[in-house]
Order: structure tokens, then sequence, then C-alpha cells
């Protein structure tokens, strides 16, 4: 045994060699904090309302007070780290901020619950961006306003994650006091201007929907699943993944942006994305797309009558959200349009801060990926950040 481990151990590390895999694309985020420069990272866990289990990361900074950084769908902490010494929460970190890291419900670090099991209760699974909004975010932020003993602190969202704050400071108003500024990268709200292949993909939702709840899948792309790593299996396969996978496959939905994700940090991505979510997310995306509403989950006319009486699910009350807003937003996102951040922006109470980034290319992956960031995008955030101190 002590003989065969250790050779198996460096098969597996001379193959990696082999296919040049890059080790960031092995670490998580505990692991990558600490490679780029911070032993002190601590992993909390949190525990909401209605059971759920989540990661939040954290990397203790004295200066600047703390600021809480949330992922879009299917994704997780990880992308706020993996460009090392580039990524927003290194540099943040390096800068004195408190930087908390968070992980909404079953994605591969929040995917635990008090007494559902992932892999055998459906229930599990039976969430979307509102619970993420409603449930995730307050257990988070209470968590960190209790942690570091302040009574407001800011947020840093990135597409599903301003979703879940544009959700949470609706239902709950009482939020807006507790976060005192949301930066909201690639904010997502209304989904009316999308155009193909986003929206043809979008109209065939409801077979899509129909035929997987057919085979019983409720987690899509689920981290440990056999799914996804066929997806890193030939998506971390050079130029040829590179080319297959981001350029044919993500690219059209998300915007064309080559220069600034390049193939080896592809290579990295896929060893951390994606990170699974539930069906019934990309359900709701779904509805807000085909009702053009940004409204609670549509259940049917039944069902909506017991949950909410009324026939058709209420409009979030985007009128309730007071709390400090930023919208920055890219010229090439294709999820993140900027028709659909107009409306947003039309809605909420009092006229946020609008930041239309310069490069003609930034796609809606740019905000955490981007080789650049901290040329074209890091300036505002840290200047939204100081307004807000
Ligand atoms: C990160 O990886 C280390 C080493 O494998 C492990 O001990 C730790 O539990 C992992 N952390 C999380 C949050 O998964
Ligand atoms: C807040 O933190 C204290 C310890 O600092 C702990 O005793 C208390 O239970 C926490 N409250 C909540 C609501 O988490
Ligand atoms: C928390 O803040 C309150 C008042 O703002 C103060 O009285 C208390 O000592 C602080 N507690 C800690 C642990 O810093
Ligand atoms: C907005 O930010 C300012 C600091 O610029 C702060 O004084 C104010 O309380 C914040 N407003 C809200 C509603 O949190
Ligand atoms: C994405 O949106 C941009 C800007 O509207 C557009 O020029 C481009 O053709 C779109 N990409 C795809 C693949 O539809
Ligand atoms: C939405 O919130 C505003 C501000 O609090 C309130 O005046 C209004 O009645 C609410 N609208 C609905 C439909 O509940």
């Amino acid at each position: 045994m002590s003989l065969v481990l250790p050779g198996l151990t460096s098969l597996v590390t001379l193959l990696s060699v082999l296919e040049n895999q890059p080790e960031d694309s092995r670490l998580n985020f505990t692991e990558l904090a600490i490679k780029y420069g911070h032993p002190n990272v601590e992993a909390h866990d949190v525990v909401t309302e209605d059971g759920y289990i989540l990661t939040l990361f954290h990397i203790p900074g004295k200066i600047k007070g703390p600021v809480l950084l949330l992922h879009g769908i299917v994704d997780s902490a990880d992308s706020f780290i993996v460009r090392g010494t580039k990524s927003l929460a290194i540099t943040m970190a390096n800068k004195g901020y408190d930087v908390w890291a968070g992980n909404t419900r079953g994605n591969k670090y929040s995917r635990r619950h008090i007494y559902l099991d992932p892999d055998t209760d459906p229930e599990f699974w039976n969430f979307g961006f509102e619970e993420n909004g409603y449930y995730d975010l307050p257990a988070m932020v209470d968590f960190i306003l209790n942690s570091t003993n302040q009574t407001s602190m800011r947020s840093i969202a990135h597409s599903q994650g301003t979703t879940a704050h544009f959700v949470l400071l609706s239902m709950r108003p009482e939020y807006n006091e507790k976060i005192r500024g949301l930066i909201a990268l690639a904010p997502i709200a209304f989904l009316n201007n999308v155009i193909p292949p986003v929206s043809t993909l979008l109209e065939l939702g409801p077979e899509i929907d129909v035929f997987l709840a057919s085979l019983g899948i409720n987690e899509i792309l689920g981290y440990y699943s056999a799914a996804r790593e066929l997806v890193e299996l030939i998506c971390s396969q050079g130029i040829i993944g590179y080319d297959l996978c981001f350029i044919l496959g993500v690219s059209p939905f998300v915007g064309f942006d080559p220069t600034r994700i390049e193939p080896l940090f592809w290579e990295v991505i896929m060893g951390h994305y994606p990170a699974g979510t539930s069906r019934k997310s990309l359900v709701h995306y779904d509805q807000v797309f085909l009702r053009k509403q940004f409204a609670g989950y549509d259940y049917g006319r039944t069902e909506n009558f017991r949950i909410y009486h009324l026939p058709v699910p209420p409009d979030y009350n985007l009128t309730q959200i007071t709390a400090n807003v930023s919208l920055i937003v890219g010229k090439n996102d294709n999820l993140s349009r900027i028709k659909d951040v107009d409306i947003l922006r039309s809605l909420l109470p009092r006229e946020p801060q609008y930041v239309l980034l310069k490069p003609r290319l930034w796609n809606h992956y740019d905000f955490v990926w981007a080789n650049d960031m901290d040329v074209w995008l890091f300036p505002y955030i840290f200047s939204f950040l100081k307004e807000w101190a």
C-alpha cells in the first residue's frame, strides 16, 4: 500500500505535467489564498434559516472594513480568486480590506443541509435566485456583521449574485441599512432584450425543463458529477478544448472576447467551473425572460393563489431599494444587456451610479476572469468602496 500510493500519486502528477495542467486548476479557494500571500484565510460554515450550510471564505483585513463578494450562476467564490495576484479578492486583501467570499446553496462548497441530502432528496434542489436572495444572502450578511461587530457593510456581486441582492433588498428592505453599498457587476434583473443564441435557448427553456425533469435531473452541472468531469476532460485539452468550449460553446452566450481569457487560463477555470446549481434556478430566469417581468417564481395559477394569493407572481418591488447602488456594465455582454440594465435603472427609486466599461468587447465573464480587470474595472470598484467607506 505505502509503496503503491506514492507511485500512483507521482503517476498522476506526471500525467498532469505532461498535459501541462496549470497548478491553479487544482487548488481550492483556501489553497489559492495561501499561495498568493494570505495564509490567514478562513472558511466558515453559515447555516441559513431554512437549513442550508454555506461555506463563507474570509481573508481577514484590519484597515478597510468588511466587503462581501458574491458569485454568479453555476459559479463559486473561486472566480474571485482564480486570477491570483490579479484577482479581485487578492487585490482587495493586499489593500487591507476585510474580504468575505460567499457561496450560494447547491454549489460545490455549499452542497450541504442540516437534514436534506443533495444526492437523495430532490427537495434540496427546490431553490432559485429568490432563495439565494431571501435566505443565503442575509445569513452571510448577518454572520459578517456579527463577526466584525459592524452595523453595515458593502457588497460586490456578479450576475446572479446581483439578482440575489435585488431580491433581498426588495423583499427584506431592512437589509438596505445593513448593505450600505452594492457594486453590481453585469447586473441581471430583466432579460427582455437578449438576442440569439441566448434568446433561442430561453425560448426552448420550457421544453428543456420538461425533458430534464422527466430524467429526474434537478442538479445542473454539479461539480462532482460525471457530466462535469466530461466537460472538464474535453474543455481542458489545450487549444482544442479552448476553441471548442470557450470560443464555440461559451462566447456566443456571454459575448466574444478571446484576448482577455487566454487558453492557459481557460484550463485553470475548467478546474473550478462550472460549480453546480439547481434546475429551478434556470427555470426562474427563463420565466423572467418569457414573462418579461422581474417577479417571483411562477408555480401555475392554482399554486400561485395558494402562495401569493394572486393568479400570477408579484413583481419584486424595486422601489424598496434605498441602498447605494452602482451598476457596472460591459458593451459586449450578451447576458446583461445595456437596454435591460436601463430598465432596472429606471425602476430604482434613487438614481444608481452607472458605468459602461470602455473596452468594446468586454463580456459577461470578463468581470471576474479578464486578464486586465486591474486596468479597466478595479479603479471603479475601489472608487465606489472609498465613496461608501
Ligand atoms: C481545500 O483543500 C484542502 C486541501 O485538500 C482541504 O483540506 C480543505 O478542506 C479544502 N477546503 C474547502 C473549503 O474545500
Ligand atoms: C454573534 O456573535 C456572538 C459571539 O461574538 C455569538 O455569541 C452570537 O451567537 C452571535 N449571534 C448571531 C446572531 O450570530
Ligand atoms: C462591539 O461594538 C460595541 C459598540 O459598538 C462595543 O460596545 C463592543 O465592545 C464591541 N465588541 C467587540 C467584541 O469589539
Ligand atoms: C450611502 O453612502 C453614504 C456614504 O457615501 C452613506 O453615508 C449613506 O448612509 C449610504 N446610504 C445608504 C442608504 O446606505
Ligand atoms: C453579442 O452582443 C454584441 C453587442 O450587442 C453583438 O455585437 C454580438 O453579435 C453578440 N454576439 C452574439 C454571438 O450574438
Ligand atoms: C412598493 O414599495 C413602495 C415603497 O415602500 C410602496 O410605497 C409600494 O406600495 C410598494 N408596492 C407594492 C405593489 O407593494
